[in-house]
Formats: C-alpha cells, sequence, structure tokens
C-alpha cells in the first residue's frame, strides 16, 4: 500500500512490505519514545485527535506519538460536549474538523462510522476503534509486541500458536489482530470463548480460507495447552444490552499466577490489549502476575507509541526525514526502577 496521504481504517490494507517498512520506522524511533533523542518531522502538523468511547491509552498514545514527533493535538471526547449532541452528522462533523486539521484519530461506537468519517474527510483518517469492528494500530503494535518479546521476525513468525481468550465476539482488537496473523503461514488459532461470545463467523472462514488452522474451545485448560502466546481480552460489556448480561461471562477465563505455572508453556507470553479489567469478579491476568518476567501488557503498551509515531510519519509521507531529524534532547530524563 501506499502509506502517505491513506487512510488507515483495516488491517486487510497491510501486507507484509508494508510492515516491514512500518516496523522499521518503528524501530528506529524507540530512542524518541523513551525522551532519549528528539524527533520534529512532524513540526508544524496539527493532529485532530475524536474520541467518542472511552479510551486512556489509545487517545493518549496517538497524542504522545504525535507530540514527539514534533506536532501538536486538539481533540474532543465523547458526544456530550461535541456537536453530535445537536444532532450533527459523522459526515459534517468530519468535513469541518478535517478542515482545521492535517490528520484525524477517530474512535467510534458504531461499526463501520470510521469509514464514514474518512469518506467525508479532506485529511487521512486513522481507525482507533470502530464498535465491535477493527481497532488496526493495536493489532499493529501487538504484532510488533510478537516479534520482539519471541525473537522472531516477519519471516520466522509462521507456525505461531496464539490463543485468543474471552470476548471474541465484540473485542475488536482480536477481530483485527487474527485478520493481520493471516498474512503468515500455518498460523494455529486457539479460539477460547463462551460459546456466545466466538469469533464472528466471517472471521473464522477468513482464516481457514487462507489456510490456518483454527480449533475453537470453551476450555482455557485445553486452549492454552502449547501455545507460544496468550491474549486475553475484556469482556465488552458496553457491547451488551444490560449490564447484568456481560456479568455472567466475568471471570469465565481468569488467568492467575497458579494457573500459568500449572498449564502454560512456561515461555508463553500473556498479552492484553488493556484496559484490564482489575475488579474481582473479572481478573483476565490477575494482578499477582504482575511481576512475572512473561506478562508483556507493559512492553505492550511501550510498544504502542513507537508503531504510531512509524504509522503518523508514513502517513503524513516523512518517513525518509527521520534520520536527518534525529537530535539531542533538552533535558535530562531519569527512569525510576519499579
Ligand atoms: C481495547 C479497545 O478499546 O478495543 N482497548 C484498547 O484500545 N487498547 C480493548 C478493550 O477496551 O477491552
Amino acid at each position: 500500500m501506499q502509506f502517505h496521504g491513506s487512510h488507515i481504517l483495516s488491517v486487510e490494507q497491510f501486507g507484509l512490505t508494508d510492515l516491514s517498512v512500518l516496523f522499521q520506522n518503528a524501530a528506529k524511533l524507540e530512542p524518541v519514545a523513551r525522551g532519549e533523542l528528539a524527533c520534529n518531522v512532524l513540526d508544524g502538523a496539527l493532529l485532530g485527535n475524536l474520541f467518542f468511547e472511552p479510551s486512556t491509552r489509545t487517545r493518549m498514545s496517538f497524542d504522545a506519538a504525535f507530540c514527539r514527533l514534533g506536532g501538536r493535538v486538539c481533540d474532543t471526547t465523547g458526544f456530550q460536549f461535541s456537536s453530535m449532541a445537536k444532532g450533527e452528522s459523522n459526515h459534517d462533523a468530519s468535513r469541518v474538523i478535517s478542515g482545521y486539521v492535517d490528520i484525524m484519530v477517530v474512535r467510534h461506537p458504531q461499526m463501520g462510522s470510521v469509514k464514514e468519517f474518512a469518506d467525508a474527510s479532506l485529511v487521512p483518517v486513522i481507525n482507533a476503534g470502530d464498535g465491535p469492528g477493527e481497532h488496526p494500530s493495536q493489532a499493529l503494535l501487538d504484532l510488533y509486541t510478537m516479534l520482539k518479546e519471541l525473537k522472531r521476525d516477519l519471516t520466522t513468525i509462521n507456525g505461531l500458536r496464539v490463543a485468543m481468550v474471552g470476548d471474541l465476539r465484540f473485542g475488536r482488537t482480536v477481530h483485527s489482530l487474527a485478520k493481520l496473523l493471516s498474512l503468515f503461514k500455518g498460523i494455529h488459532f486457539h479460539l477460547v470463548s463462551p460459546a456466545e461470545l466466538r469469533m464472528p463467523a466471517d472471521i473464522v472462514d477468513f482464516l481457514r480460507a487462507r489456510g490456518h488452522t483454527v480449533k475453537e474451545t470453551t476450555d482455557l485448560i485445553a486452549g492454552v495447552a502449547n501455545c507460544e502466546v496468550i491474549y486475553a481480552t475484556r469482556i465488552q460489556e458496553e457491547r451488551f444490552e444490560s449490564v447484568d448480561e456481560a456479568q455472567r461471562f466475568k471471570g469465565s477465563y481468569a488467568i492467575n499466577r497458579a494457573f500459568f505455572d500449572h498449564y502454560c508453556d512456561p515461555k508463553a507470553i500473556l498479552m492484553h490489549p488493556l484496559p484490564r479489567d482489575n475488579r474481582s469478579e473479572s481478573c483476565e491476568l490477575n494482578n499477582d502476575l504482575n511481576n512475572h518476567s512473561q506478562l508483556a501488557i507493559f512492553r505492550q503498551t511501550d510498544n504502542g507509541i513507537v508503531v504510531r509515531m512509524a504509522m503518523f510519519a508514513l502517513v503524513m509521507g516523512m518517513q525518509d526525514q527521520i534520520d536527518a531529524s534525529l537530535r539531542p534532547v533538552g533535558f535530562k530524563k531519569k527512569l525510576i526502577a519499579v
């Protein structure tokens, strides 16, 4: 694909060459994300960050990524304080805001809505989650994390054994990740969910049609066995008719340290798009795993910044200027050990 000037709406847009370009740029930007070097390739550019659904890390990491490249950000959150509360359409909101900024990031509760923004926009739009649809930047940072954690690359990830656990019906991160992994060969997908929350059939068919092995099960122990990656997800309670309906699925697949030590490959990595639901009835990944070497969730969020920085640099057509723009920072950052 051509990144420069393109909307990023679905992982289906990417091929292996695109991933290679994206990840090479992301790796180059790691010292910038850590605050060790500065980069100003987006000097003068303005991002419109539009989040109509709750978000902490996605919104802030897109924001931080743009600022780390020297750009500036203006944003709006929720419907209540936006003109959508007055009945404005996605079309009108998008056309208007796209006249103010150079690129937009949009999260919205309805599937397909971010494409509506893209269709009306004068500038590129990045999908930061459209209801239960897709979340492409999350899938990209998840794949980047898997490669780093497993010390593999785009040519040696074939045959990966990955368990996706939890709410596979409404979880957009697993929809995008499964489709992205289908670019490789012979992936073994272990899809672990309650019967009511299975991965949508069209995605399962898509994976099988590309020659991958897909096992669907309700049994966590059988599902995680021999997997190299265990990707846990939150029950997406906001997508259920009622909180009570969601409640009955919570805690079905709680993984704690004892479970990991007993049933998982000791070299398996534990991932989660976050937020974890830390309430006692849920605990997809228990706090007793917090210091476990195989818990990759915070390295995963750290990787989110570099992948989003690389995305911005490419979509704004500035990747060739990165090397020349790197320079020392004017402050001394001291990390506190935790
Ligand atoms: C996810 C999302 O919003 O889809 N969060 C995120 O962006 N990292 C997952 C979730 O909310 O459970």
